[in-house]
């Protein structure tokens, strides 16, 4: 008797052993603190938006690079961009990796790691790890036409491999912790243990771990307690929490804006950009949606915000038929103010082609980049959040649709 309760007891001891270490490991802590619960903890309640969440680009701005989410091809033929007849960059599959490697006249000069994607939208771009510091890797992927290309601001003179700073990653990772600078370095150290990838949940939400225990011991509570609530923020609130990465990267920034929480004011953390907003010539691919969108009519005469069009949860990317929906909820013509070309449109033109008319995709002049094998370089294309009539564009859409 006395037998089977001692090794009971130290079965139950085991168990309670290999309990807790398998817990601590799964529950590691969030990088950013006890504050911040991490976005696996949010998909046991919140199961649909987690699921939806996955698909979309904010998920996808930044990932652990694999063959997975590296996009180009590695294959034979497809893997070499030459630069000259003596110099090439070879994509390389190796069983540590996938490698780019630098080649003159045949022989291996450099050979770095594909580490994080960045982006798989239109164009993806790679970073490797040296030491503590993050480079850029000479090629990106330019999804849209399916080749390797340049990263952008490339140019093959020289073979450098930039230095990628905190302000990329502030917009394009939830989370990373900074080192202090070493001396005779210009460029900035990351403690890579605590790199949180992709725009996550609490990245919008602010931090959820108080919600979430609060939830958990009390799952009859079916209000949100201890969790921002976007429907009770100001409008311009609710503005600045997209425009922490929506309004462009050419002004200084005051403080980290990994430190910006739903309700902040993002002129607290950035200097006000300069007002180019109508000028496409400075529409970039790190598009200025928030100055665009305010100086259209549909912004200044009414209470939107990007919330009125886009759902963060789900990939919508394409949908014109529900971005229509979108227009058509203030633009009926019961509404008074309503498309002028309505009657001399097809229900069918008019279901898909709002934004094709009124938020054209016009190209940067900013971002471009070499495709191997064609000249002159491909610029991206980029949807205007200025919403107005673009004769030119309304001329191209009745050709198209005429013919
Ligand atoms: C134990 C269950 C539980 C977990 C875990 C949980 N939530 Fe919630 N959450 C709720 C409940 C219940 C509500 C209220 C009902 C609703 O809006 O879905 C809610 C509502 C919310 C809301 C809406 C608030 C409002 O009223 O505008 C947000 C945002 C939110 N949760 C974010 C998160 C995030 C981020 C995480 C992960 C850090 C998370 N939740 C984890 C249960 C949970
Ligand atoms: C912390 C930075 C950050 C915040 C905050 C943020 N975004 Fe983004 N957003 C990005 C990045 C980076 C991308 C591009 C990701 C990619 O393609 O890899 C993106 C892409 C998008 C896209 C394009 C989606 C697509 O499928 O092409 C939309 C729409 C968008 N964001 C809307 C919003 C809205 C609305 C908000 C506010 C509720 C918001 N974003 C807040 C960084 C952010
Ligand atoms: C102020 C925020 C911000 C900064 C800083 C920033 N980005 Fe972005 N980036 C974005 C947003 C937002 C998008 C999506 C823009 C759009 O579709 O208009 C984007 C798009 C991209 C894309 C294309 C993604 C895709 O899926 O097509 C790549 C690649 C990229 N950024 C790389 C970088 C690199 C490298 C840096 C640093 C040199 C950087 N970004 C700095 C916000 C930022
Ligand atoms: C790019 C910013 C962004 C990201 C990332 C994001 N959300 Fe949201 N979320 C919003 C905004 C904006 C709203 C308010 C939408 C509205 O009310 O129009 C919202 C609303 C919510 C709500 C309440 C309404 C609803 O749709 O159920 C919940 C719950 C929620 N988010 C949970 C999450 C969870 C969980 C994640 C991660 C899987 C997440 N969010 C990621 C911006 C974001
Ligand atoms: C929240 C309501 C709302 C939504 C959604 C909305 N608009 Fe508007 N829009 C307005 C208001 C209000 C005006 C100003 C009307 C006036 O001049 O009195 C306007 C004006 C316009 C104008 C005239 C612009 C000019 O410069 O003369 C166009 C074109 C337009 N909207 C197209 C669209 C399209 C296309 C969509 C969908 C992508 C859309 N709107 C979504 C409210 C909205
Ligand atoms: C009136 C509706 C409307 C509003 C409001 C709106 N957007 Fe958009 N947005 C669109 C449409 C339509 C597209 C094109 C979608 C597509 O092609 O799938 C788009 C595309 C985008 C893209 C991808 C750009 C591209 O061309 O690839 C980003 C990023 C974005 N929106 C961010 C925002 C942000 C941030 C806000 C608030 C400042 C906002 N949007 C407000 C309608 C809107
Ligand atoms: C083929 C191009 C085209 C398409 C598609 C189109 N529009 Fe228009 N829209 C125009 C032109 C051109 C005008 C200016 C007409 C004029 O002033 O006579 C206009 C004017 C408008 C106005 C301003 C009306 C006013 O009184 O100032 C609104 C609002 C508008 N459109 C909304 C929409 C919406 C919503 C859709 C989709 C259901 C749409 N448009 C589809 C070309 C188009």
């Amino acid at each position: 008797m006395k037998k089977v309760i001692v090794v009971t007891g130290i079965c139950v001891a085991l168990l309670i052993v290999v309990y807790t270490q398998f817990n601590g490991n799964t529950a590691k802590a969030d990088p950013r603190g006890e504050d911040y619960a991490g976005a696996m903890a949010c998909a046991k309640c919140h199961s649909k938006v987690y699921n939806s969440y996955l698909h979309t680009a904010h998920y996808m701005a930044s990932t652990p690079a694999s063959a997975n989410t590296v996009h180009g091809s590695f294959a034979k033929g497809f893997n070499v961009f030459a630069i000259d007849s003596n110099q090439r960059i070879v994509m390389e599959k190796r069983d540590s990796g996938l490698y780019q490697t630098y080649y003159v006249k045949g022989k291996a000069k450099q050979s770095n790691r594909f580490d994080i994607v960045f982006g798989g939208v239109k164009g993806e771009s790679y970073l490797y790890w040296k030491g503590n510091q993050l480079h850029q890797l000479p090629l990106s992927y330019f999804n849209l036409q399916s080749e390797w290309s340049t990263s952008p601001g490339y140019k093959f003179s020289f073979i450098d491999f930039r230095s990628i700073g905190k302000r990329c990653l502030e917009c394009h990772v939830s989370y990373i912790d900074e080192l202090p600078q070493q001396q005779l370095s210009r460029d900035e150290q990351f403690d890579k243990s605590t790199l949180v990838y992709g725009i996550d949940c609490e990245r919008c939400h602010g931090p959820g771990a108080q919600h979430v225990s609060f939830q958990t011991n009390n799952p009859t509570v079916k209000t949100a307690r201890f969790i921002a609530r976007y429907s009770t923020l100001t409008r311009d609130q609710k503005m600045d929490m997209c425009a922490v990465c929506h309004s462009g990267i050419h002004t200084a920034l005051l403080k980290s804006t990994f430190a910006f929480m739903p309700g902040d004011t993002l002129a607290k953390f950035k200097l006000p950009e300069f007002q180019h907003s109508l000028d496409t010539s400075h529409l970039d691919v790190h598009g200025k949606q928030l100055q665009l969108l305010k100086t259209s009519k549909c912004y200044m005469y009414s209470k939107m915000d990007c919330a009125t069009c886009h759902d963060t949860h789900q990939n919508t990317r394409g949908n014109d038929i529900l971005y229509t929906q979108k227009c058509l909820s203030c633009h009926n013509k019961p509404n008074h103010v309503y498309c002028k070309m309505t009657d001399k449109l097809s229900a069918d033109v008019l279901k898909t082609k709002c934004i094709s008319c009124h938020m054209p995709e016009l190209t940067t002049n900013v971002i471009s980049v070499l495709v191997a094998d064609k000249a002159p370089p491909v610029r991206f294309f980029v949807h205007t959040h200025h919403i107005a009539i673009y004769p030119q564009e309304v001329k191209k859409i009745l050709a198209f649709i005429n013919k």
